[in-house]
């Protein structure tokens, strides 16, 4: 009901709140026709959020695209243990690695003006929706064009963070609800590590003493992460739980 009434507010171009409000108006052939073939893409399993073009995260709406990864709830758990780590007024530096619309550089920003943000994604089409969505929030990010590391010019960072693609390839060859989302935003190699292992082992170098590495990761590889993790000379280590109480985030430090 949610998504039939969120479709037709598309073809009808207004709000879902006047949808309900004028539920006795008869719509145009015309809108009809839009609002069918909206309704068929939805029922193929096109996201709803690809339809309406945004999503929230952390009570911000973003806009998202098929080139974007649409925001999780569950990656706002990251942002929480990011802002956790630090003091409201501290000045650090940090780096996001693999930003998609922007959601989690931007949501830090938002909440700490006082952080020093760059972001960066080796997709090109996903870097432009989260200029956009900085310009729309009035956040300034830098956003850089990367591949991982590669075009990261600095290594005096206080906090690395990131969601990295972490889905082995059996589970997206067999999980009918991400086809249409970017495969360079999920796919993480046969065992879905191969990103995860890239940063953390990397990650290390561009971190300053005492700085904290974040990451999201899929609820069966907290155990390799964390001993990855431990073989890379990070201390601290641990995972923490997401609202669903399964296995979500690495948190690790460099040794001061
Ligand atoms: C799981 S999505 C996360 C997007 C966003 N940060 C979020 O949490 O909603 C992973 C992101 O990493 C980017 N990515 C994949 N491979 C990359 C690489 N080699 N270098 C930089 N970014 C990469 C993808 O384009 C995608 O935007």
């Amino acid at each position: 009901m949610l998504d039939s009434e969120l479709l037709l507010s598309i073809s009808e171009d207004c709000n879902r709140s006047d949808i309900i409000a004028h539920s006795d108006k008869v719509v145009s052939d015309i809108d009809y026709q839009r609002y069918k073939n909206l309704l068929s893409l939805r029922r193929n399993g096109f996201p709803i959020h690809y339809l309406i073009g945004k999503k929230e995260f952390f009570s911000i709406d973003f806009f998202v695209s098929s080139n974007t990864l649409i925001p999780r709830p569950e990656t706002e758990l990251l942002v929480d243990t990011a802002l956790s780590l630090f003091g409201k007024n501290e000045k650090i530096n940090i780096l996001e690695l693999g930003t998609g619309c922007g959601a989690i550089a931007l949501t830090l920003k938002k909440n700490r003006p006082m952080f020093s943000v760059t972001a960066t994604d080796k997709s090109i089409k996903a870097l432009d929706m989260a200029k956009i969505n900085a310009d729309k929030l009035g956040l300034e990010v830098n956003f850089v064009v990367s591949d991982w590391f590669k075009k990261v010019k600095y290594n005096n960072y206080d906090l690395i963070i990131s969601n990295p693609p972490y889905v082995e390839e059996r589970a997206l060859e067999f999980n009918n609800n991400l086809k249409y989302e970017p495969r360079l935003a999920l796919y993480g190699g046969k065992t879905g590590l191969n990103s995860l292992n890239l940063i953390i082992s990397e990650a290390i170098f561009h971190l300053n003493s005492g700085g904290y590495l974040v990451l999201e990761h899929g609820a069966e590889q907290a155990k390799k992460v964390i001993e990855f993790a431990l073989e890379n000379k990070y201390i601290s280590c641990q995972s923490l739980k997401d609202m669903n109480n399964k296995d979500r985030c690495l948190i690790a430090q460099r040794s001061i």
